[in-house]
């Protein structure tokens, strides 16, 4: 089976390109930067350079793929993605456009040249990686949350689209995972937002504390979880729409369908 795999320098995208290897998968394993292609490529992995934000090495980048699997590309794990943490009303549009950029528009585009091959082939796992906020909003994560409910958006979409073409496409939903994902959130935070002149200058304390931690906050779970249901929604017959990774989204799951909106609000703003 063949798979391509986005955001492979660290994190999720890492561990699964590895582990899909030694299962026996033909992985190809991308990330932006030719360092980290390089260091893959080192550990024995098909490391390919693409930037999600860039259509011309998307397009690029794919054709090598495409052309080295003969145009039989199984599974598209769309999973590079990052957050941009920090109050709606201190996230400028620019900012607001790169969070996009990254985990809903690279990933709509990248899936929109692999379509065709896919339908022409009869078979094709679209499999996108999204999150517990993208179906329950946190407060100074707006940018982030509202990329990873597009998602979901697009998906649910897509599904239905798709229906007796042979392609199907999965949300995969983790809660909190260990990766990188803090300290780029940390770095995106530290570039983009004004916290002096914000008057959420004093919640930014905890922000900021909660990001710069090492320690993994409670409920984190390992790479592998997510591997687990990424190895499910490749290999069932008929793949669900949304696996749930992490006790956080099973929770938060029911809890959406069972209280009132403003209940819940009170309840992750706590957890917040
Ligand atoms: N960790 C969690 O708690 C958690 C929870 C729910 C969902 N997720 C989702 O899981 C996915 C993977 O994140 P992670 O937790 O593994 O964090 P991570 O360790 O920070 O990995 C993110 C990956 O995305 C890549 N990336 C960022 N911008 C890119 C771009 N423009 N083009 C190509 N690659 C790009 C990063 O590359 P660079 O190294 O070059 O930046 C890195 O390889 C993300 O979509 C995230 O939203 C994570």
């Amino acid at each position: 089976m063949n798979i391509l795999i986005t955001g492979c320098s660290t994190g999720i995208g890492y561990f699964c390109a590895k582990q899909l290897k030694q299962d026996g998968y033909n992985v190809y394993a991308t990330c932006r930067d030719m360092k980290d292609v390089k260091k893959l490529q080192k550990e024995g992995l098909k490391a390919y350079k693409l930037d999600v934000c860039d259509s011309n090495n998307i397009k690029e980048t794919l054709s090598l793929i495409l052309e080295d699997c003969e145009e039989k590309l199984d599974v598209l794990f769309n999973n590079a993605g990052y957050g941009q943490p920090g109050a709606v009303e201190d996230v400028s549009k620019s900012v607001l456009k790169e969070q996009f950029e990254t985990n809903v528009f690279g990933p709509w585009e990248l899936t929109n040249l692999i379509l065709p091959y896919m339908r022409n082939n009869g078979f094709g796992r679209i499999i996108y990686n999204s999150s517990v906020l993208g179906f329950i909003s946190m407060a100074y994560r707006g940018a982030y949350n509202s990329s990873k409910y597009a998602l979901e958006g697009l998906c649910d979409t897509m599904r239905q689209e798709l229906l007796g073409s042979g392609v199907d496409i999965v949300l995969i939903e983790p809660g909190p995972i260990h990766s990188n994902f803090r300290k780029n959130a940390l770095k995106k935070f530290n570039e983009n937002i004004d916290v002096n002149s914000s008057v959420h200058k004093d919640v930014y304390k905890k922000t900021l504390k909660r990001l710069e931690s090492s320690e993994d906050g409670p409920f984190t779970l390992k790479e592998e979880a997510v591997y687990f249901a990424l190895k499910k929604a490749i290999n069932s017959k008929k793949p669900k729409a949304r696996y749930r990774v992490t006790f956080p989204t099973h929770l938060f799951w029911f809890l959406k369908r069972i209280l009132s909106t403003k209940l819940l609000d009170k309840i992750l703003i706590k957890a917040g």
